[in-house]
C-alpha cells in the first residue's frame, strides 16, 4: 500500500498548531504497519536551517497556476524513515509569516498542483493521497478533473481529514478558472460554492473519496449549525462517509521517563521527579514555592480555546489557593487578559506570551492540572500530552476532549480528569474547585495521576484505523 500524506505543516519542520503534530507523527505510525507512506509540505523559509541543510535536491519542473507558469523544486530528506518532500518556490514560501497572506488562494492552488505533478516525476504512484485541511482541499477536484485522463493517476483515491472546520479558505469566484484552472460548471453545480465564494474546504469534503475528522464527537458535532461553521449541510450530505478517528501523540517524543527537556525524569512507579519538575517550574516562573496546585495551559490564544471563560472569572480563580502558568500567543484581546492578571497577581500567575516548545514540555511536566475549556475542539493535543505526563486535564466536554477525558468518579476511583458540559464560566470554576478539592486528598490524587498516565493515546490504534480506512477507500468503486 502506498500513501502520499499532504500537509501545510509538519512538525518539526514547521508548526503553527496541532495539525503539525499529527503530520509529524501519524505517518511514522502508519509506516510501522508496513505502508510505503511519504509526506509532502511547502518549503517555508521558516524551516530551521538544521533541516534545510539536510535537504537533497531531486528535480525541478514548471507548473501552471491559472495563466502563470511557475518553478517547482522538489527537495527531500528522510524523517525517521519517512521520505519527506519539500515543495520549493521562493516567491510563495519565502515570506515573513507562514500564514495570513493576501494571495493564499494562489499559494495553495500552486502547492496542490505542484504536489499532483510531482508524483510521476519522482516515480511514486500512491494508492491514496491523504489531504489535510483547507490548504489541500483543491487536490481531489484537480485530480478528478485534470489528471484522471492519464493512466498514471487513474486509480489514485483521496482521503480528506478535517482538523478544524473553522478555517475554510474562502475566495472570490474568479479564482475558479483563473487560479485553480477548473471548469466554470463547478460554480453552478454547488460543489465548490458556499456563500458566493469558492470554498477550498467544501471542495475537499465534496470531492474526496473519504472524509474524516479527528474525533467521533466532532464528527457528530459538525453536522449541527452550532459547530458546522456554515458547512454543516455539507457534512450532513456526506454523513455516511465522515469518519472520526481520534489523534494520538508520539509516545517517544513525549515520555517523562526519558525526556531530556524537562527538569527531572519520572514514570508511573516513581513520581518524585514530577514533584521536582513542579518546584523548578514554580521557581523559573517566579511563583512562590508553595504546595498549591499549579494549573498549566499551553495554547494558541484564539476564541476556540475558551479563553473568555477564564477572563470572566480570573479574579475568583485567583482567590483560590492555586497558581497558574500560561504559554502561548494569539489574539491581543486574549494575551491582554493574562498579561493584566499577571501584573495583578505576580506570585500566582505567570504569563508567557510566546512560542517555546521546551517550556511547553516543562509546563506539561511541572503542572498538577491542565486547563482546556475549549468552545470547540476537534481533537486537542494538549490534554493527551498532559495525561502522558501525569498532569490532570480539566476540560469542557466537546470534540476530542469529550472522547479522551473521563471525569473522575470518587465512588469508583475511575476517570482521568475533570470535565464540565456547558460553555459557562461558573461551571468551569466549579470544576476547577472540584479538582482542587481532590488535589488536597493525596491518596485520591495519586490514583488519578496513575489513571492519567495509564491512558493510552499512542498512535498505534488510530494508525490501524487509518489503514483500514485506506483499504476501504481503495475498494470503493
Ligand atoms: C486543530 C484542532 C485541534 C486538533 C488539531 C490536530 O488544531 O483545533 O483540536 O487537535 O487540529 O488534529
Amino acid at each position: 500500500l502506498k500513501v502520499l500524506f499532504v500537509s501545510p505543516e509538519v512538525d518539526p519542520f514547521i508548526k503553527t498548531g496541532g495539525l503539525a503534530d499529527v503530520a509529524g507523527s501519524l505517518p511514522q505510525a502508519i509506516k510501522e504497519l508496513g505502508v510505503d507512506i511519504r509526506v509532502v509540505l511547502p518549503e517555508y523559509s521558516q524551516v530551521p536551517d538544521e533541516y534545510l541543510n539536510q535537504l537533497e535536491h531531486l528535480l525541478h519542473y514548471r507548473t501552471k497556476v491559472g495563466w502563470r507558469d511557475e518553478y517547482v523544486g522538489i527537495n527531500n530528506l528522510d524523517n525517521k524513515g519517512v521520505p519527506t518532500y519539500f515543495i520549493d518556490n521562493k516567491h510563495y514560501f519565502d515570506r515573513t509569516a507562514v500564514y495570513g497572506h493576501d494571495d493564499k488562494q494562489i499559494q495553495f492552488a500552486y502547492f496542490c498542483r505542484a504536489v499532483l505533478e510531482m508524483l510521476p516525476k519522482i516515480g511514486f504512484q500512491p494508492d491514496i493521497i491523504h489531504c489535510n485541511d483547507w490548504q489541500t482541499g483543491p487536490i481531489s477536484i484537480m485530480l478528478k478533473e485534470n489528471y484522471k485522463l492519464y493512466d498514471f493517476y487513474q486509480d489514485i483515491k483521496t482521503v480528506y481529514t478535517i482538523h478544524n472546520l473553522r478555517y475554510q479558505g474562502k475566495f472570490d469566484r474568479e479564482i475558479l478558472e483563473d487560479v485553480l484552472a477548473l471548469d466554470s460548471a463547478h460554480w453552478e453545480s454547488g460543489v465548490v460554492k458556499h456563500d458566493n465564494n469558492v470554498n477550498y474546504m467544501k471542495m475537499g469534503i465534496n470531492m474526496s473519496d473519504t472524509v474524516t475528522t479527528v474525533s467521533n464527537t466532532y464528527a457528530e458535532e459538525i453536522k449541527t449549525p452550532y459547530f458546522g461553521e456554515g458547512l454543516d449541510y455539507v457534512i450532513r450530505m456526506n454523513a455516511d462517509d465522515v469518519y472520526g478517528i481520534i489523534n494520538g501523540i508520539d509516545y517517544k517524543k513525549y515520555n517523562p521517563a526519558v525526556d531530556e527537556e524537562i527538569y527531572a525524569k519520572y514514570d508511573l512507579e516513581n513520581l518524585e521527579g514530577k514533584a521536582e519538575n513542579k518546584k523548578k517550574l514554580q521557581k523559573d516562573m517566579g511563583l512562590s514555592a508553595k504546595d498549591v496546585p499549579v494549573i498549566g495551559m499551553v495554547s494558541r490564544l484564539v476564541e476556540q480555546k475558551g479563553l473568555d471563560l477564564i477572563g470572566q472569572v480570573i479574579d475568583e480563580l485567583m482567590n483560590e489557593e492555586i497558581q497558574f502558568v500560561i504559554l502561548g500567543t494569539g489574539e491581543e484581546r486574549y494575551e491582554e487578559i493574562f498579561k493584566a492578571a499577571a501584573s495583578r497577581y505576580p506570585d500566582k500567575i505567570a504569563a508567557n506570551i510566546k512560542y517555546d516548545s521546551t517550556l511547553a514540555k516543562k509546563i506539561y511536566a511541572g503542572s498538577d492540572l491542565f486547563l482546556m475549556p475549549s468552545k470547540y475542539e476537534p481533537c486537542g493535543i494538549g490534554q493527551l500530552i498532559s495525561l502522558r505526563y501525569g498532569t490532570i486535564p480539566v476540560v469542557r466536554e466537546t470534540g476530542g476532549l469529550n472522547d479522551t477525558i473521563q471525569s473522575y468518579n470518587e465512588e469508583t476511583g475511575s476517570g482521568n480528569g475533570f470535565s464540565f458540559t456547558d460553555y459557562n464560566a461558573d461551571d468551569m470554576l466549579y470544576t476547577i474547585r472540584r479538582a482542587v478539592k481532590f488535589y488536597n486528598q493525596p491518596s485520591e490524587w495519586q490514583g488519578l495521576v496513575k489513571n492519567a498516565m495509564k491512558s493510552d493515546f499512542s498512535w498505534h490504534n488510530s494508525a490501524e484505523e487509518y489503514l483500514e480506512l485506506y483499504q476501504n477507500t481503495i475498494a470503493q468503486v
